[in-house]
Order: C-alpha cells, then sequence, then structure tokens
C-alpha cells in the first residue's frame, strides 16, 4: 500500500490505472477505523480494480462547539488497518492542501435534503452538509473514481451526496452500504471511543430503540408517529433523552404521517455523555420484506 499525502503524488499514482481503464474506488473516510469503515474498503475491494481511501478530519463540517479538536484520531493504526485490507493507496492530505489561502468556494445541496435531522439549527446546522458536499466534491474531483463509498449510518449524508453527484453531474456511482454494528446493536462509529462502560451500556438503547420502531411497523403500525412512539419509549427507559427520533420519507426527507406502505427512515441523534451519536433504520412496511431488510433497500 502507498501513502500519499500530495495532491500531484496522488494524481501521479492514479494516471496509469486510469489510462488503462481500470476501475477506481474511493472511501472517503476521517480515519479512526473501525469494522465500518473497513467493510467499505471490503465492498471497494470487491467491486474495484484500485482501492484509494482518503484520510481527512474535515474541519468545515463540525460546528463551532464541536468535538473537531478532540475527533480521534490514529494514523499509524489505520495504516496497518488499511493496508490489511488490500487498500492501493492510502490518501492523508494536510489541511492547508485542501483550504488553500483564499479558498472561497463552497457546493451546496440546497433545500429539504440538508435543512431537515442533522442540518436543522438545532442540531448540527446547515453548515455541516455544506462542508460534507464541499469536501466530498473535491475528494471526488481529486480521485475521480468509478465508484465512492459510504455507510448508511449516515443516511442522510448519503442522500444529500446522491443529490449532488446528481445535480452536478459528477461521473461518479455513489455505493451507500449497511451499517455495521456490535453484537447488541451499537452501530459502529468513531465516536464510539467517547464512551465510558457505562455510557457504552446506556448507549445500545438507540439501536433498541430503532428495533422497537421496526418492530411496530412490522405489528401493523400504520403511522410514523407510533414507530417514533415506540422508538422514544425504549431511549426514555434507559435515560437517553435523543436530540430527535423522527421518521421520514426515506426517499426525500419529507415528513409523512402514513406509511402506506412507502420506504420510512427512522433517525435518532443523542447524546450519552460526550459523545453525540446517530443511527436509523430503513422500514419498508411490505408484509411479504423480511426484517432485516432495512438493509437491503436501495437509499
Ligand atoms: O462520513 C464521513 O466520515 C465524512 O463525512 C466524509 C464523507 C469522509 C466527509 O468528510
Amino acid at each position: 500500500m502507498k501513502i500519499v499525502r500530495s495532491k500531484p503524488e496522488l494524481r501521479e499514482s492514479l494516471a496509469a490505472p486510469r489510462r488503462s481503464g481500470r476501475r477506481i474506488g474511493l472511501v472517503p473516510t476521517m480515519g479512526y477505523f473501525h469494522e465500518g469503515h473497513l467493510s467499505l474498503m471490503r465492498a471497494a475491494r470487491r467491486e474495484c480494480d484500485v482501492v484509494v481511501v482518503s484520510l481527512f478530519v474535515n474541519p468545515t463540517q463540525f460546528g463551532p462547539g464541536e468535538d473537531l479538536d478532540a475527533y480521534p484520531r490514529d494514523e499509524q493504526r489505520d495504516a496497518e488497518l488499511a493496508q490489511l485490507e488490500g487498500v492501493d493507496l492510502l490518501w492523508i492530505p494536510t489541511v492547508d492542501q485542501m483550504y488553500s489561502e483564499g479558498f472561497a468556494t463552497a457546493v451546496e445541496v440546497a433545500g429539504d435534503l440538508t435543512g431537515v435531522l442533522e442540518g436543522e439549527p438545532d442540531h448540527r446546522g446547515p453548515d455541516h452538509f455544506r462542508g460534507v458536499t464541499t469536501v466530498v466534491a473535491k475528494l471526488l474531483n481529486s480521485v475521480q473514481p468509478d465508484a465512492a463509498y459510504f455507510g448508511r449510518k449516515d443516511a442522510q449524508q448519503a442522500l444529500v451526496l446522491q443529490r449532488m453527484v446528481d445535480d452536478l453531474d459528477f461521473p461518479v456511482e455513489i455505493r451507500a452500504m449497511p451499517t455495521i454494528r456490535e453484537e447488541d446493536g451499537l452501530a459502529l462509529s468513531s465516536r464510539n471511543a467517547y464512551l465510558s462502560p457505562d455510557e457504552r451500556e446506556r448507549a445500545v438503547a438507540i439501536s433498541r430503540g430503532l428495533r422497537a420502531a421496526e418492530r411496530a411497523a412490522a405489528e401493523g403500525a400504520t403511522s410514523t408517529q407510533a414507530l417514533v412512539e415506540a422508538a422514544l419509549k425504549v431511549l426514555r427507559q434507559a435515560g437517553v433523552e435523543p436530540e430527535y427520533v423522527e421518521a421520514r420519507s426515506a426517499d426525500d426527507l419529507s415528513t409523512i404521517a402514513e406509511l402506506n406502505g412507502r420506504p420510512v427512515l427512522v433517525a435518532v441523534a443523542a447524546r450519552v455523555g460526550k459523545a453525540r451519536l446517530i443511527d436509523n433504520v430503513l422500514i419498508t412496511p411490505a408484509p411479504e420484506e423480511p426484517s432485516d431488510s432495512s438493509q437491503e433497500a436501495p437509499l
């Protein structure tokens, strides 16, 4: 595995495979790899000839009071793990390279996709997604991959990025891959590193709440409100007060009252100790769907 730190080095490393028409896969990350990241690398390895992983803790997607400085980092360990997954190129740019002096451009997906859930001013706010879309546009332009891999734990992010590549004609396939969970259901996240053992135990209520919502739908609930209430009950019993639990159309994040056979995304954000955690489940209320169809339906 080659580690590159500059854009000229990156371009030079990709020139030959690009010329010979090899399929290039990009896994954009902020590092501190866990099984979720590794599963994206494995998918890229399966589907592409050349696998590039970018490691960049992007400052512009963190709000003023957020955990940019505390964000866990371990470049050495990340490089070892990426190597074990057969990654070809690990690209680790610096902040100065990505945002050189005078940087003045932003890529913004407007409207409801970025204004709800994480994008609400009370949550991470609209600047968060502007930071994500701007940096991902830059990563895509620098690597020019055929496919780019993202986790469905950030389902809203995947939808926003799909919108961006559709709207701006980025010639890339967005691959949104299943959330990877601990055995008890906790979604893997680099931010789980902030949890004390006691908080770790409480945090599992987030995925348990989502499973309760899924069960409610399987048992015939017809309103999104019923799904939200099922999840809230589990969270509150565990002493976890969420920032939000919302059930919205999985296609465009619009509000819907009745399920009516449409795919619904139930999304949660909750602070547990110092960690702000997000998770979601996609519910397709068709009776013939198996209960784990949440991971199979397209975003
Ligand atoms: O999902 C993430 O880790 C980040 O938002 C991403 C896509 C790497 C952009 O910084």
